[in-house]
């Protein structure tokens, strides 16, 4: 890429983030060599002030965030731009722009589709993802006749749309970033949702990704033939049979060998680890689960390293502890594997106490030194074995 090339991918940016109404959000991070910006990261998104629209920049000082609102005029991008960093990655609705500068200085340009949605309000106010009207939120039993959402459904159709939420930016992200292939139509981007149940979140990322201009092929794997059958039948009566099919199969045997995204909603106890250990032995690119009960270590749980029976002791605090040692030893497992992994709160504790999300991208990095040791001394202290390690192939 030649200076003048450098300098138009660099103008193609500005116009993105400034010149248009349909900017979503930007993220400019790494640093070139010899350079060094003023933020480690500065994350980038449009604010509706009373003033008017603004670019709202955000960056940590490692302890804590901080937020300034620019004009759009005033915010300058260029000189930002060219201050050091080594990743800058705009979205638009409906496409990104990511410029890439090598550690040889060598810029890198490219332009995908995406799924992102604009959310300009200041206070955050979330605007819907799924469309009301959709009909496949009757056909499941989400909505009623009239399209209302069924208040006794009104949490899972939350978690669903905080579901996606979390998925969109990783999912336009892993693309960008080539950990996840550009879906097209003779390519779609295959998901995998594992042990889907009554597939309210299947269909929901099948429909949304579908309206997003993303090609997919959705697959929803659970382990009862009366759901396979009426999912399947949903699936036809909305005439999208031919990208979202169903099947009656266990977790850990079935026949699905590969995707670009698998998906666990509250899949049970260890259905959990099943569907962990199915994407980590097929390197699927991109996961995002959400636990549910745990068992395995708290029936392990015999001895606590001291001073820790100060928690232990008690029955409701024990099994907290012992949820999060479950999730914790997951994560590292994930991470060993070359996952980056985030352990973020996906939906609030209202809506559902099981509340955690797993999200990673299968970056392919070596964990960082002592991380085997910590796993180590973490299981032989405690003296539990997660059932996930088992199920690992490597
Ligand atoms: C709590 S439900 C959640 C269903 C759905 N993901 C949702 O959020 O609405 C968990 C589902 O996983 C299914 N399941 C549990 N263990 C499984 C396994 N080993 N293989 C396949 N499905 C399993 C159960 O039958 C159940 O429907």
């Amino acid at each position: 890429m030649s200076e003048k090339e450098l300098e138009s991918a660099l103008h193609d940016l500005a116009t993105a983030l400034s010149g248009s109404d349909k900017f979503v959000r930007a993220v400019l991070s790494g640093r070139r060599r010899n350079m060094q910006p003023e933020h480690e990261r500065l994350d980038l998104r449009p604010v509706q002030l009373k003033s008017g629209l603004a670019i709202q920049v955000s960056y940590s000082d490692g302890r804590q965030m901080t937020s300034k609102n620019f004009s759009l005029e005033a915010f300058p991008f260029m000189e930002v731009a060219q201050s050091g960093y080594a990743n800058i990655l705009v979205e638009t609705e409906g496409e990104s722009l990511s410029l890439r500068i090598s550690k040889k200085g060598i810029p890198h340009f490219s332009k995908s589709k995406n799924a992102a949605v604009r959310e300009v309000s200041h206070d955050r106010n979330k605007q819907r993802l799924l469309d009301a009207s959709d009909p496949f939120l009757r056909e499941v039993g989400i909505a009623d006749a009239k399209g209302n959402i069924k208040p006794s459904k009104m949490d899972k159709y939350k978690q669903v749309e905080e579901f996606l939420r979390l998925l969109i930016p990783t999912l336009n992200d892993a693309i960008s970033a080539g950990h996840v292939h550009q879906p097209s139509t003779s390519h779609p981007l295959r998901v995998v949702d594992l042990g889907c149940g009554h597939a309210y979140l299947t269909f929901a990322a099948h429909q949304y990704l579908k309206s997003a201009g993303i090609p997919v092929e959705v697959i929803g794997i659970h382990i009862r033939p009366a759901s396979r059958d009426r999912n399947n039948a949903i699936a036809k009566s909305l005439g999208i049979e031919k990208s979202i099919s169903f099947l009656a199969e266990e977790i850990s045997a079935t026949s699905v060998n590969s995707a670009d995204v698998a998906i666990a909603l509250h899949a049970c106890d260890t259905a959990t680890d099943d569907a962990i250990a199915w994407a980590l032995n097929r390197d699927v690119p991109l996961t995002l689960f959400a636990p549910c009960c745990h068992h395995d270590i708290q029936s392990q749980m015999k001895i606590s390293p001291e001073p820790w029976s100060l928690v232990t002791r008690y029955g409701i605090m024990r099994e907290r502890i012992g949820d999060l040692i479950t999730d914790a030893l997951r994560i590292q497992l994930m991470k060993l594997r070359g996952y980056r992994v985030e352990a973020i709160e996906f939906i609030g504790g209202e809506h559902t106490p099981r509340n955690l999300m797993i999200r990673a991208v299968k970056t392919g990095a070596e964990p960082e030194s002592g991380e085997v040791e910590r796993y180590q001394s973490m299981i032989s202290e405690w003296g539990v074995t997660p059932v996930l390690a088992a199920k690992l192939n490597r």
